[in-house]
């Protein structure tokens, strides 16, 4: 039967591949960021209503010096995690992603998809986009240039929907993308009053896959089983519970699985963003570490909002490595403006010699 042999995660946040030089550049597009939450009530406001309610010591920490530490501290960490993707050298990766206005939109958004085609492409980021800010250009380079035919190992893909399904979740099955996709998503509840809109551009991998394929798989290209989550976009998010359940069914499944593959669990996403919320951070970290899953599937609501929901494809990659212990191997607050705003950049580890 597969076993798991590690899991691995970090954020894939545009700060985690910005040189601290430019941080600042990313501040500015704060300003216009329609998904600022405030951390005390979970309400969404304006980067002023957000600058009038922030901690004044957050200032201090709106400085190049700073940033450069910090995105060095990152930089280190996703190295680290490198070299252990490396070591470690699974022969299947079980990932878990949200999807952010890449494959899903509001004609039909699952909650939950298994992607089961022979190969997941990877297109690397169109810098020339009009519109795209200068921060997010200098970021996207962590993507590469290189188009990557991804393989999937279709025959776990199957095998986790069957599973899935014989454990109640109602799961989505994809094998093939349509060339070319968009569409809009919102208004709804909750921090999404308004609409977002995607016009049609070519399909591929989602950021959340790609990121770590690109930026800490070292090269390797282990056949994949992406397993896709709503965490972003209500009505039908998911919740802590579900997140945490379905990585714990996805486990059972995986060690059901007829095979004698060495299953590694990679997640990226979160932690908390657009604005920092060093509390909900603590609190998902806390659960990571010590394989709380109680605390992991109460994490509250209000403050998983936005992006920050990215925090639940941890929480799902948490659920599916067991009793063990995730090892932080970094946390850093990523304020880059005095309102706040900014990320909560992680990066963190489940080996079995953590004592789990
Ligand atoms: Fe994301």
């Amino acid at each position: 039967m597969a076993s798991i042999v590690a899991g691995f995660a970090s954020s894939h946040t545009p700060l985690m591949s910005l040189p601290g030089e430019d941080w600042g550049k990313r501040a500015n597009d704060d300003m216009r960021n329609r998904e600022l939450i405030r951390p005390r009530d979970g309400k969404r406001v304006t980067y002023d209503e957000l600058l009038e309610s922030a901690d004044p010591s957050i200032a201090e920490q709106i400085d190049e010096e700073i940033f450069c530490s910090k995105y060095n501290a990152i930089q280190v960490a996703l190295n680290e995690l490198q070299d252990t993707f490396a070591q470690v050298d699974p022969d299947v990766v079980v990932m878990f992603g949200d999807d952010q206005d890449e494959m899903f939109f509001d004609d039909n958004y699952p909650m939950i998809s298994v992607y089961w085609g022979d190969v997941l492409t990877h297109y690397p980021r169109r810098t020339n986009r009009p519109g795209l800010s200068e921060a997010m250009r200098i970021a996207a380079a962590v993507y590469g240039t290189e188009v990557i035919d991804y393989p999937v190992e279709t025959k776990l893909g199957l095998h986790l929907i069957e599973q899935l399904v014989n454990r109640d979740f109602d799961v989505a099955q994809r094998r093939y993308m349509q060339p070319e996709y968009g569409g809009t998503i919102g208004p709804a509840t909750w921090y999404l009053d308004f609409k977002r809109t995607t016009t049609p551009r070519r399909q591929g991998m989602a950021h959340a896959f790609a990121f770590p394929v690109c930026r800490w798989f070292a090269g390797k290209r282990p056949p994949m089983a992406p397993i896709t989550i709503n965490t972003c976009y209500p009505p039908n998010w998911i919740s802590p519970r579900r997140a945490f359940a379905l990585g714990r069914a996805v486990r059972e499944a995986i060690e059901a699985w007829d095979s004698d593959a060495r299953v590694a669990i990679v997640t990226s996403g979160g932690l908390s963003h657009f604005t920092v919320d060093e509390e909900i951070d603590r609190r998902a970290l806390e659960g990571l570490t010590s394989a709380d899953g109680d605390s992991l599937s109460t994490l509250p609501r209000y403050k998983l909002q936005s992006a920050t929901t990215e925090i639940l494809n941890w929480v799902a990659a948490a659920g599916a490595m067991g009793t063990l212990r995730m090892e932080l191997l970094t946390y850093q607050a990523g304020y880059r403006s005095p309102a706040g705003t900014g990320c909560g950049c992680a990066v963190g580890r489940w080996l079995p010699t953590d004592g789990g």
